[in-house]
């Protein structure tokens, strides 16, 4: 014992050093990974220019898979993978054989691997250009890092036809963003913009680098290269290269890094940054593409290099967004977000109200142009006349005066601009008097064109039929405007009558006030942190709040459907729902308070709570998921049913919790090994295999739950197992079951011992439910009827034949 124990330390003393030296060639075996937390080392190319690592974020507690150049202050990125969200603590990327790169999660779930390759891995290497090779055992290269660029190009780094650099959100944020840079098949180098997320055809070029030949392909393009002294250029099939880079901009003397990127704002860049710094040196543009970015995105779709109703302006080849006066931006921190109007003009009743000029005053700003979105041309016109006319039209937010021309314009505004040389002025409607923010959704193009759809058809229909239908089909009309009418109010405004019916909508702020500043932590789950509080208003009923962390901002129309569908459910084993908060990017859900805690904490406790009462809890249980399998208006399926999500009220009855959350959360239907949800040993098997998934994954957690309500023992290797107990409870149980010694389970329990039949009905029933076959396993329905003694239980198989 000493000896192996002296060994063990020999080798963690005299092996480790060298482990961590072996990868400074730049070579990392297979088995080797990383986690991510501040203190994890990167893998280092030879030279130590380059890492290979989890980088942390500033803005909170998550990290970022990346290579960046080591030896910058800064730490620069040069690329990342192509995953969406960022990557929490103690994820740990790796090298396997089979799979090459394999980014895991903290539960060990799969977020991202190298899936293009086809053969064994021998190791990986991070070459000192940046590039990292996984390599066979031949050394042949079978995936590079080259291959799957990000936003960014290093020297020696080419993009091929049909190759892509995709922008970041922001400096910081490496979600996807608007700007693409494409080589596409014909030859030409060109940037678009596609708006995110919906991910639609690409909007207008705004650079074209011209290296196509229509008559003659093999003088077309067909790479662009970004070669050692950071030139770059497309080269054409013919050999020929055409410098985007002019030579002049390049530094010649000393030794410096490179990189060519995608900016986040649209721009593609050169930069360089001298080898031998001090340090407290920046990068240095080179050069950039398109030249006036401002100027140059002009397509019909989108909204410009900045975001709607904003304008840009060009400083020191950077496009700078502002907001006109009258206008907030939608994203307090992301300057190039949509600005919102304080007021939509509209031509409503309340507009009819007195005249124009005691509603609405005119202010003027120089030039500055929004080259669309007009709907009238007036020439000739004076300036005074110009401002009059939009003035009085209810449509007009904002008029421009350019060369005796008036241009007439709504909301939203896209493609504006500082421009000098047009010598334009814009005046701006504005509403008198301290009129408050009418709201932050601004109607986007896409939902405009369907609410004049929606007029266009009640118009035809109107046309073409006769009086009585029309009669009855204004009063039909009449109705439904009304409903969708008052929905689109809670669309708008942060009101309190949620739409979704029987739901309350929280701000955030009574929320806080409600927790007190979410200060007494009631627990915490898979999905976030449950405080306790007191109802705003009203009844002072104590209430439980629980902030989601997880929901991805794109989902906020399926947030509603979800809470909606969570909030139609009632049921006495159910907690109930009974409001939600979507402010911004806050997302909670307000639940009743159950005063009795987790059944985790009443089963597993000190005091174990008596039969009868273990009874009632199964029962209800059973209950409660059968109505969410069988009788709501959707199908519930709860995927994560285990004593922490159980609650129990005052009278200790059952009352299922989270459900519908495993849905509002991942919206990812796709069941895949990415996201298997649930919590380890409660599972069922087949979200480890290729089927289908069920309701019966519910019955599989059941079946668990009921043999630890039994048992009162935790399902997962329980450390306090008696005397020749089996440490996986359900393969104890089935041992009991078999030898007929169920006595076992339910020692020193004198009710359960005397009450022998219902315990043995208990255990068939948890046996059934926990059939690896899930065909085999009954419906919540048979399971509470078994349970309640109304429908008989047959001798279960075994649970696991295959095992
Ligand atoms: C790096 O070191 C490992 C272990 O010492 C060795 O197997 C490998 O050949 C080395 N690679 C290079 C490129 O020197
Ligand atoms: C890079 O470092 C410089 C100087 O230390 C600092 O001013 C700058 O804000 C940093 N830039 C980023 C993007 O972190
Ligand atoms: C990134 O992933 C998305 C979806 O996972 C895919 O549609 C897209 O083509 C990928 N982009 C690149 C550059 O590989
Ligand atoms: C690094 O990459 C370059 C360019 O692909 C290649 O020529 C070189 O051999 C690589 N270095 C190593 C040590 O593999
Ligand atoms: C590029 O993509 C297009 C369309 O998907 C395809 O037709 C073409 O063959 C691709 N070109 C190359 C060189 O891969
Ligand atoms: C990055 O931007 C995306 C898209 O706007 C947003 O959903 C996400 O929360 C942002 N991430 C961080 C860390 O700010
Ligand atoms: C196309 O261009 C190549 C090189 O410039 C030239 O050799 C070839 O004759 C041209 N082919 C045609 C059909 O013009
Ligand atoms: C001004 O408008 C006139 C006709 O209305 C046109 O001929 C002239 O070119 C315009 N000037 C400028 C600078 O746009």
């Amino acid at each position: 014992m000493a000896y192996a124990l002296f060994n063990f330390i020999f080798l963690i003393i005299f092996l480790l050093p060298l482990c961590t030296f072996s990868q400074n060639n730049g070579t990392i075996t297979v088995g080797t990974s990383i986690v991510a937390t501040e203190r994890s080392t990167p893998w280092l190319s030879p030279s130590g220019d380059f890492a290979f690592g989890f980088k942390k974020l500033r803005s909170n507690d998550m990290f970022q898979l990346a290579i960046w150049y080591d030896k910058i202050p800064n730490k620069t990125v040069v690329w990342y993978p192509n995953v969406t969200n960022p990557i929490s603590r103690d994820s740990t990327v790796g090298i396997d054989a089979q799979n090459g790169l394999v980014l895991r999660d903290p539960q060990g779930r799969l977020l991202w691997s190298t899936i293009d390759i086809d053969d064994d891995v021998s190791h990986g290497f991070l070459n000192d250009t940046g590039n990292f090779v996984l390599v066979r055992s031949d050394s042949v290269s079978i995936w590079d890092s080259f291959n799957y660029p990000s936003d960014t190009l290093l020297p020696t780094q080419i993009i091929a036809i049909n190759g892509t650099l995709v922008s970041r959100k922001s400096e910081t944020n490496f979600s996807r963003g608007r700007f693409y840079l494409r080589m596409l098949n014909e030859g030409n180098l060109v940037l678009n913009t596609r708006s995110v997320p919906t991910n639609s055809d690409f909007d207008d070029e705004y650079y074209n680098s011209q290296t196509s030949d229509p008559a003659n392909d093999s003088n077309s393009g067909y790479q662009l290269v970004f070669n050692e002294r950071g030139s770059l250029y497309v080269l054409r099939r013919n050999g020929e290269r055409t410098d985007l880079t002019t030579k002049r901009s390049i530094p010649t003397t000393s030794d410096h890094y490179y990189r060519a990127i995608l900016d986040f704002d649209g721009v593609f860049r050169t930069y360089y940054y001298p080898r031998s710094s001090s340090g407290d040196q920046e990068w240095t543009v080179a050069e950039y593409w398109p030249q006036n970015i401002c100027m140059e995105i002009d397509g019909q779709k989108g909204s410009g290099a900045c975001g709607y109703n904003s304008v840009c302006r060009l400083e020191n080849g950077k496009p700078i967004c502002q907001c006109p006066l009258g206008f907030y931006l939608s994203e307090p921190n992301d300057p190039f977000s949509d600005c919102n109007p304080k007021f939509i003009p509209i031509c409503g009743e309340d507009d009819q109200k007195g005249s124009a000029e005691d509603v609405y005053e005119m202010s003027e700003v120089s030039d500055t142009d929004w080259p669309f979105s007009d709907f009238e041309q007036l020439a000739p016109f004076t300036e005074s006349d110009c401002k009059n006319a939009c003035l009085n039209d209810c449509l007009c937010a904002v008029s421009i005066y350019r060369n005796n021309s008036c241009w007439k314009k709504k909301l939203p505004l896209s493609n504006g601009r500082l421009d000098t040389a047009i010598n334009a002025k814009a005046f701006f409607k504005f509403r008198k008097g301290n009129i408050p923010v009418q709201g932050s959704n601004f109607p986007t193009p896409e939902k405009k064109k369907k609410d004049q759809g929606t007029l266009i058809l009640v118009g035809s229909v109107l046309l073409g039929s006769s009086l009585f239908v029309n009669f009855m089909f204004v009063g039909a009309a009449c109705l439904g405007f009304f409903l969708i009418y008052n929905k689109k109010i809670t669309n708008i405004r942060p009101v309190h009558d949620t739409g979704v019916v029987n739901l309350r909508c929280f701000t955030y702020k009574e929320l806080a006030q409600a927790t007190d500043g979410f200060k007494e932590e009631l627990g915490r789950g898979a999905f976030g942190i449950v405080y306790k509080g007191v109802m705003p208003t009203g009844s002072n009923s104590t209430i439980a709040v629980k902030k989601l962390d997880r929901v991805a901002q794109d989902t906020e129309k399926e947030f509603k459907t979800e809470v909606s569908v969570i909030g139609q459910t009632h049921h006495k084993n159910l907690v109930r729902l009974l409001g939600f908060c979507e402010e911004g990017p806050h997302r909670m859900l307000v639940y009743e308070y159950m005063n009795n805690g987790t059944l985790a904490s009443f089963l597993f406790g000190d005091l174990k709570p008596n039969w009868n009462r273990r009874i009632q809890i199964a029962l209800g249980i059973a209950r409660g998921l059968a109505y969410l399998h069988e009788e709501c208006s959707t199908q519930i399926i709860h995927c994560d049913i285990k004593p922490q999500n159980i609650l129990l009220d005052e009278y200790f009855n059952a009352r299922i919790s989270d459900f519908g959350l495993a849905k509002l959360l991942m919206m990812n239907q796709s069941r895949t090994l990415t996201n298997i949800r649930g919590t380890k040993g409660y599972v069922a098997p087949e979200w480890f295999r290729n089927t289908q998934v069920t309701a019966k994954v519910d019955v599989y957690s059941f079946g668990v739950l009921l043999l630890e309500i039994i048992t009162c023992r935790k399902s997962l290797i329980d450390l306090e197992f008696g005397e020749g107990e089996n440490p996986i409870l359900t393969d104890w149980v089935w041992d009991c079951f078999q030898d007929g010694t169920l006595d076992t389970l339910v020692k020193n329990d004198t009710e359960a011992l005397n009450d022998k039949k219902r315990l043995e009905t208990f255990v068939m029933v948890g046996i059934w439910c926990i059939q690896e076959d899930s065909s085999l396993r009954p419906t919540m329905r048979k399971v509470s009827q078994m349970l309640e003694g109304t429908l008989e239980v047959n001798i279960p198989p075994c649970p696991s034949p295959f095992a």
